[in-house]
């Protein structure tokens, strides 16, 4: 039975539990595709089900996305080709040499942008993409605080916003991630404990029409405090820990706010979403108009130093797993 390399675990925790391991090859079902992967994206959603915050069934062959070349079909596939270049969001064991994915899931990539590009736009450039269209409508003069402006969906972020016409105010945490936001068309970069001062300070008391958080529990109550009267905090993450329960009265005390915590699933919720949001944004990557960091690329067997460099703050940007 052909056997294919992937990144397992059966047993959740820390990035001790991450393990290279030989598989059975995996063989296509109906409605899926049988992928060969060039790179796969690492994300946080990744270590949150390492550890156990998400619980998956064990043992498990961790990742989600990536892009790859078409290997095969099971049933009832229609659309794709043999050897076409293709992406996905969510297909569950993506860290490995191949992967399944529901034909419904993949997407075509287009002339004009590379598997790796792919791979690292895919969960993040989606989630920014919704995060500034719809999520909050963000129009030329809308003012937005972006925490975390040097990450992998803080710096696509912060473009798209720019595209948009919208002010923004972004958080880094050392001076060489704040130089990567401002290239990236932040107006104004700080640190975490100057973000809500400054948030005021650029909007003439009043507060930023949206906050973009995905830090979570170190950076919630700043975040509400830096919005004004019917501002719209967007919970997107919780990169420092999940934010505890909360008592809806603050909302009201501190001015009418409206909040939200969006997950990428609702909002690509049929194929045509999914398509219309892919487009846009390789759209923009073909015109030169969107750029895609990829801050460091790990062979498989390098898969610990991933989740330890991305937990521990060390990164910038897109990171990926190579197989
Ligand atoms: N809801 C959704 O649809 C969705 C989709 C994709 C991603 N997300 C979320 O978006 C967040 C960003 O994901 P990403 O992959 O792009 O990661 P990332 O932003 O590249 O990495 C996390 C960054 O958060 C900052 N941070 C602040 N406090 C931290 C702490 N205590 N520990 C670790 N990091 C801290 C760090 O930047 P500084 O060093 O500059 O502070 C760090 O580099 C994650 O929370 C993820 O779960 C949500």
């Amino acid at each position: 039975m052909p056997r294919v390399r992937a990144v397992q675990i059966e047993k959740t925790g820390g990035p001790e539990v991450l393990t290279v391991a030989d598989v059975a090859a995996p063989e296509p079902g109906p409605g899926q595709v049988l992928v060969d992967v060039e790179a796969a994206g690492v994300n946080y959603i990744d270590t949150y089900r390492r550890g156990g915050v998400y619980p998956l069934q064990l043992p498990a062959v961790l990742g989600s996305e990536g892009a790859g070349r078409v290997a095969g079909f099971g049933a009832g596939v229609r659309g794709f080709e043999l050897g076409q270049l293709v992406a996905w969001k969510e297909a569950p064991g993506s860290y490995a040499e191949q992967v399944l994915v529901p034909a419904a899931e993949l997407v075509p990539v287009p002339e004009g942008v590379d598997a790796h590009t792919a791979a690292a736009v895919l969960l993040q450039g989606l989630t920014a993409h919704y995060l500034c269209t719809d999520t909050y409508p963000v129009t030329g003069g809308t003012w937005a605080l972006v925490h975390a402006g040097a990450g992998g969906v803080g710096l696509l972020l912060t473009q798209m916003l720019k595209l948009r016409g919208a002010m923004v105010l972004t958080t880094t945490s050392t001076p060489e991630k704040a130089e990567l936001s401002r290239r990236a068309g932040a107006d104004e970069v700080v640190g975490y404990a100057e973000a809500t001062a400054r948030a005021r300070e650029l909007t003439g008391g009043r507060g930023v029409d949206v906050v973009y958080d995905s830090v979570g529990k170190d950076t919630f109550d700043a975040s509400l405090q830096a919005l004004r009267p019917r501002g719209l905090m967007v919970l997107f993450g919780g990169s420092s820990g999940q934010v505890p329960p909360f008592d809806v009265q603050r909302l009201n005390t501190a001015g009418s706010l409206f909040l939200t915590r969006p997950t990428l699933g609702s909002y690509t919720q049929t194929r045509e979403e999914l398509l219309a949001r892919t487009e846009e944004v390789f759209g923009w990557i073909a015109a030169g108009d969107l750029d895609v960091r990829v801050g460091h690329t790990y062979r498989l067997e390098d898969v610990r130093r991933a989740h330890e460099d991305l937990e521990g703050r060390r990164t910038t940007g897109k990171l990926l797993l190579i197989p």
